[in-house]
């Protein structure tokens, strides 16, 4: 684990964040959406952009500020992160998808608000799967390097592992501990192919600066 937090661990690099949740239209006024704050993924492009990188984020709906010197693109969907995301991969070194993704958008949205039905019948909605952006970017040709997250509620050792061979990328960053959305605080347990590491509980802008120089050290030259 490195603790001390080296600066210029990232000059000349341009790294790709995905951070916050996403909203799924029902209609003009409703949505589908899930308690992701954002904090990780703003704090982790903020250890970026410390670390000397050229730093895009692109965040779903949250109530934080963009970073110090962060370049942040706003989305709703996880069609339109996924969107923003290829379109801006390309020029990327590493790429690092904490954002808590819907996995399905609602089919039937609504172009109208939808009204109460005379009868009292509730409406149905129907779901397809989104993207996933994540192995949309670990497919590339020549992806960058690859960085995922994930939120286990058991066996997150076993799960953990198992994940980061399907999404088959280098390092997968399990969420520890009960329940980390909303909270400034967090305990992580990294992943790569020589097994895992964990990082104790501490602040998230803290465990973000360990993540930066985790990930730097392990960057090709
Ligand atoms: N992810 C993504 N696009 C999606 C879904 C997930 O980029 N449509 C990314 C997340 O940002 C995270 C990682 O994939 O870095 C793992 O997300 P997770 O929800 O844990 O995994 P899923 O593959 O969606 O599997 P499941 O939810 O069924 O556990
Ligand atoms: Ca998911």
């Amino acid at each position: 684990i490195v603790t001390s937090f080296q600066p210029n661990l990232l000059v000349g690099k341009s790294v790709l964040i995905t951070a916050g949740p996403t909203f799924e239209p029902i209609d003009p006024v409703r949505g589908i959406t899930n308690l992701s704050s954002g904090k990780m993924g703003y704090a982790i492009a903020r250890a970026a952009r410390e670390a000397g990188a050229d730093v895009t984020l692109v965040s779903g709906p949250t109530a934080l500020d963009a970073p110090y010197g962060v370049h942040r693109i706003g989305v709703q969907t996880a069609e339109q992160m996924h969107d923003v995301v290829m379109s801006r991969i390309a020029a990327q070194h590493v790429f690092i998808a904490v954002a808590a993704v819907a996995d399905w958008r609602v089919k039937n949205a609504s172009a109208q608000k939808i009204k109460k039905d005379a009868d009292g019948k509730s409406p149905t909605l129907e779901f397809e799967e989104n993207a996933d952006i994540l192995a949309a970017v670990a497919a590339l040709d020549k992806p960058p390097y690859c960085v995922g997250f994930a939120a286990e509620s058991e066996n997150l050792i076993e799960f953990g592992e198992a994940k980061r061979k399907k999404k088959n990328i280098p390092l997968l960053v399990g969420n520890i501990g009960p329940q980390t959305f909303g909270r400034d605080d967090n305990e992580l347990m990294l992943f790569d192919e020589k097994g895992h590491l964990p990082l104790p509980h501490a602040d998230k802008q803290t465990l973000a600066r360990q993540l930066i120089a985790e990930i730097a050290q392990r960057l090709p030259d």
